[in-house]
């Protein structure tokens, strides 16, 4: 056997003795370093959720928040969100104050991961090991042929050299799409506010109303995964539309009522416009936050509704009383939360002139398809609507190719998950994307905006 042919199958040999059988001590050493990684998942998750929803200052607003912690919390705390359902729901009840509980489901929800890549290694190896071995075969039978392999290079290590770039290259590739794609998603995308306009036809819309413009700007979610920079923007970007109106569409916290103060200053350029509504949405009735935010919203400017009408009058201002008969007249009746206070819909449009045109404004779309919207009852006739304006369902935050949104809260899948929707009872929905995230925190295709909508009169034949 030649030297070059005898150095091969030892080599061979060592490798797969190596690869195969690690001594104790160093099986010990292994697993303590992946128990380290996963200790230290597990506590930089926790630190971040920590800091960003106990130890900063909620009613941090501009100059107090802390952007780059929010977006690296979510960042961190996004893999582990499975961990967070699970030890809910064996705690019974979520506690995102405690530090324990953040660490069990921090732990929890890292482990997969952490188990996941040791997996993959462990594939890694063994596809590895099946090349060696067929290189060590290869070698052993061409000992018997010194001659054929001791003048060329080994097939064998050959195919083991290119079969350790591919292993290693699709595992990369895959792995720095996979976190290049995370990241971007919630380090990046939810971040830009854009604008998307509606031109919506009214029938009777009165023409003093004509072009009459509504910038509507729903869940802002101001709190420990939403900075208040994006607020100030989405506020700014309405405020340059110089509408004629102002509306808000629920969801100004995300996290109980110390939020509710800031959420309100932050929106207060649209606010003292002095003609601004407001509804709420669910996550403002969550922790007993309720009162707390009518009060800063109130305390701002806004006409905050909660199944009441307000109309516009021919000067464009809102008030609270309808316009004298043959007056132009548009009614903005604000919803309560359907998921979280009782939405009353007759009773808001009680009193409302048959004749007068009306904007709904409901956080949740679904309300489009309440019977009182679609058929009426055997003694109450369908109410008019002409058109409804809506949040909640954040577009879905993730869309993905052919599959669209797979996450929405609504009861109707992706009829109203963003944009433009007909109800059942032939009045236009539109539903905004929103401007801040709410459980998870990332976008990917769906961008946050705020909306234009211009309406016009709507000309018959
Ligand atoms: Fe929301």
């Amino acid at each position: 056997m030649s030297e070059t042919t005898q150095a091969h199958v030892e080599d061979a040999g060592a490798e797969r003795r190596g690869g195969a059988a690690p001594s104790n001590r160093g099986r010990v050493v292994r697993a303590l370093a992946w128990l380290c990684l996963w200790l230290l998942l597990a506590t930089t998750s926790t630190a971040l959720h920590m800091f960003t929803w106990v130890w900063a200052t909620p009613q941090a607003v501009l100059g107090q928040d802390s952007p780059a912690m929010k977006k690296a919390a979510g960042l961190a705390v996004l893999p582990t969100v499975p961990g967070w359902l699970i030890v809910t729901r064996l705690n019974g009840g979520l506690d995102g104050r405690s530090m324990w509980f953040a660490f069990a489901a921090s732990a929890v929800g890292w482990m997969p991961w952490v188990g996941g890549v040791w997996c993959v290694l462990q594939v890694r190896r063994a596809v590895l090991k099946r090349g060696s071995i067929r290189r060590s075969a290869d070698g052993a039978s061409a000992s018997s042929d010194v001659k054929s392999t001791a003048t060329s290079p080994s097939p064998g290590g050959v195919d083991l050299s290119r079969r350790r770039l591919l292993v290693d290259g699709a595992g990369f590739s895959v792995g720095a799409l996979g976190a290049g794609t995370l990241s971007g998603s919630v380090l990046v995308a939810p971040w830009s506010v854009g604008v998307r306009q509606f031109v919506v036809e009214i029938e009777g819309l009165a023409p003093e109303h004509e072009d009459l413009v509504i910038a509507f700007i729903s869940d802002t979610h101001f709190g420990p995964r939403v900075p208040a920079e994006q607020i100030v923007a989405a506020a700014s970007i309405a405020a340059r539309m110089r509408p004629d109106i102002y509306v808000l569409g629920g969801d100004y916290i995300h996290n109980g009522p110390t939020y509710a103060e800031g959420a309100a200053a932050l929106l207060e350029p649209v606010i003292s416009s002095g003609n601004c509504v407001a509804v709420l949405g669910n996550h403002d009735n969550y922790f007993g936050a309720t009162e707390a935010v009518v009060k800063a919203l109130t305390k701002h400017g806004a006409v905050v509704l909660r199944n009441q009408t307000v109309y516009v009058d021919r000067t464009l201002r809102i008030r609270t009383d309808a316009p004298p008969t043959g007056e132009a007249a548009l009614a903005l009746t604000g919803m309560a939360d359907l998921w979280t206070e009782a939405s009353d819909a007759r009773g808001a449009l009680r009193g409302v002139d048959e004749r007068t045109p009306r904007v709904i404004i409901s956080h949740n779309p679904d309300l489009a398809e309440h019977a009182d919207f679609v058929r009426g009852t055997s003694d109450q006739p369908k109410l008019r609507a002409d058109l409804m304006l809506s949040g909640h369902t954040h577009g879905g935050q993730v869309r993905l190719p052919l599959i669209g949104q797979p996450i929405v809260p609504s009861d109707y899948g992706q009829k109203y998950v963003s944009g433009l929707a007909i109800s059942p009872g032939g009045f236009p929905v539109i539903t905004s994307n929103g401007v801040g995230v709410s459980i998870l925190p990332l976008r990917f295709n769906v961008p946050a905006e705020v909306l234009k909508i211009r309406l016009k009169r709507k000309r018959s034949g």
